[in-house]
């Protein structure tokens, strides 16, 4: 691992992106652009904060995030790959939940800047200890382009000999000033596996609202979902590319006090709408192709 005197000098870029210590002693980067900030983390290739200028952030942070090597950060945007959710596979019962990209330490792959966006590019590869829990001889090359969006693209390539199949996940925790006052467009009309009634085949009627537990898969959703935020008096839009599947969570009153990582009060704060392919909409990818998925995350006035 490099110093981070060794990492600024050859990623920094003066008045915009700065390499240092985050909470916990972990590595982030600031990012300063004209139109906003961001903060990465290497651990996980986190995002954990982006905010227009003079605007309250877009992403929601648990208070209580654990940042520690070992452990996901909770809030931003955590990467799940190559498996998303339980790994339900006897073989390998200590696999984590959500895969294990986001409790690896990334490396930074580029750096670069125009008067209007900065462009940080971060990598991981396979080890032999990935392998372990998923044979996949992998990149992952993850581009995050802060501006007046923010924009995170995932790409995948299989460096092995043999196809292999995965799940992917970008799953973002938006900023809402109570939950229970937004609503999503984006989904109505679609079918969802519901994971608080035992994954049941539902249909969404309307908008979605959050009024207790909520842990869907939408399948076949390819489209823009807009949060809407009248307290924030603001719309937030999730635009994506190469992703069939958008789960919808928000963990309500007894989950969140269930969680070590989460405050018991914040759930009305936030809500995850994730730019996914997951279950049926799993990647099946051939040997030396790739595969990109993006999101693209703004924000305008209600
Ligand atoms: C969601 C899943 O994407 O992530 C939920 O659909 C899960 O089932 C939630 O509880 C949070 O997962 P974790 O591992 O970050 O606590």
């Amino acid at each position: 691992m490099r110093s981070l005197d060794q990492l600024n000098a050859k990623f920094g870029i003066k008045n915009r992106l700065h390499i240092g210590t985050g909470q916990g002693g972990l590595t982030r980067v600031v990012i300063t652009t004209p139109a906003a900030e961001a903060h990465v983390y290497l651990h996980g290739a986190h995002v954990t904060h982006y905010a227009r200028t003079g605007q309250p952030p877009l992403l929601f942070m648990s208070k209580q995030s654990a940042f520690l090597p070992d452990k996901p950060i909770r809030g931003g945007v955590p990467i799940c790959f190559p498996w998303f959710g339980p790994k339900n596979d006897p073989a390998c019962p200590d696999a984590p939940i959500h895969g294990f990209a986001r409790l690896m330490a990334w490396t930074v792959e580029s750096t670069s800047a125009t008067d209007d966006v900065v462009t940080l590019v971060l990598g991981l590869h396979a080890t032999a200890q990935s392998k372990k829990q998923w044979p996949g001889d992998f990149h992952a090359r993850y581009t995050i382009v802060i501006g007046a969006t923010l924009s995170l693209e995932l790409a995948i390539t299989n460096n092995g000999a043999d196809a292999v199949k995965f799940e992917e996940a970008l799953h973002t925790y938006f900023t809402v000033a109570d939950v229970r006052n937004a609503w999503i467009d984006g989904l109505a009309g679609a079918s969802y596996l519901d994971k608080v009634d035992n994954f049941a085949t539902k249909t969404q009627d309307g908008a979605v609202r959050i009024t207790g537990e909520t842990d869907r898969v939408y399948l076949n959703t390819t489209s823009a979902c807009i949060i809407h935020d009248p307290v924030h008096k603001r719309k937030v839009v999730n635009a994506k590319e190469n992703s069939s599947a958008t789960v919808v969570w928000n963990p309500w009153i007894a989950k969140a006090k269930a969680m070590s990582d989460f405050g018991d009060h914040e759930w009305p704060e936030m809500v995850c709408v994730e730019t996914v392919n997951a279950n049926v909409h799993a990647v099946t990818l051939a040997a030396g192709q790739t595969h990109t998925m993006k999101a693209v995350i703004s924000s305008e006035p209600m």
